[in-house]
């Protein structure tokens, strides 16, 4: 199975948000309850800078999942770290789409001049810490209790990923 990865087009806006809405309103990777809008999703594409990109990967000319590096937290001293996001359609787990996708995220906020990429997870989402550990993010804290879905209080983990080993430059 070929998997290409590409930059996103505002023409993949409507299929990154038919794939997050089934998360949504299916899954714990999210702590978004109400379905996202159409609009709403192009509004946070055209948004985009440079330095936060989005991704797709296409088996055979069908968009199967995206990824995107986003600002972590808004206070400029914090501008070299972003967090990933990466959501498969969930008919297309387990084909290697996922860590295709995260390596050419790593590969990007690398030759972006990021230093650290963020990837938080749900505890109970065993696929994505998995994911992340397999290309070396580390766990660096857990919070207990921070979210509410399907009616019972959830974990987060926060793992990080270092791009470069020198914490000077
Ligand atoms: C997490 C997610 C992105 C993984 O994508 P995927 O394409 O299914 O994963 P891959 O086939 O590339 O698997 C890569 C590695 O992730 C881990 N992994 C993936 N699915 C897993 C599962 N169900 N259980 C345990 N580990 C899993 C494994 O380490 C796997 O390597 P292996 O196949 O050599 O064992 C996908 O399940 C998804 O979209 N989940 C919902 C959204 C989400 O959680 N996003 C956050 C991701 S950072």
């Amino acid at each position: 199975m070929q998997t290409q990865i590409r930059d996103a087009a505002s023409a993949d806006v409507g299929t990154i948000h038919e794939i997050y809405n089934y998360y949504v309103e299916n899954c714990t990777c999210t702590f978004q309850i109400e379905p996202e809008t159409l609009a709403e999703r192009q509004a946070w594409f055209d948004a985009r800078r440079p330095e936060h990109p989005v991704t797709i990967a296409e088996v055979q000319g069908t968009a199967v999942g995206w990824a995107a590096l986003s600002t972590w937290n808004s206070r400029k001293g914090y501008a070299r770290t972003v967090e990933a996001s990466i959501y498969i359609h969930h008919d297309w787990h387990r084909r290697g789409i996922g860590r295709k996708l995260l390596q050419d995220l790593i590969n990007r906020a690398r030759e972006l001049g990021h230093h650290v990429i963020i990837g938080g997870a749900c505890t109970e989402q065993t696929a994505s810490i998995a994911l992340q550990e397999s290309l070396g993010f580390q766990t660096v804290g857990q919070f207990r209790e921070v979210g509410f879905k399907f009616g019972r209080w959830l974990d987060v983990v926060y793992l990080q990923l270092s791009l470069e080993p020198d914490e000077s430059s």
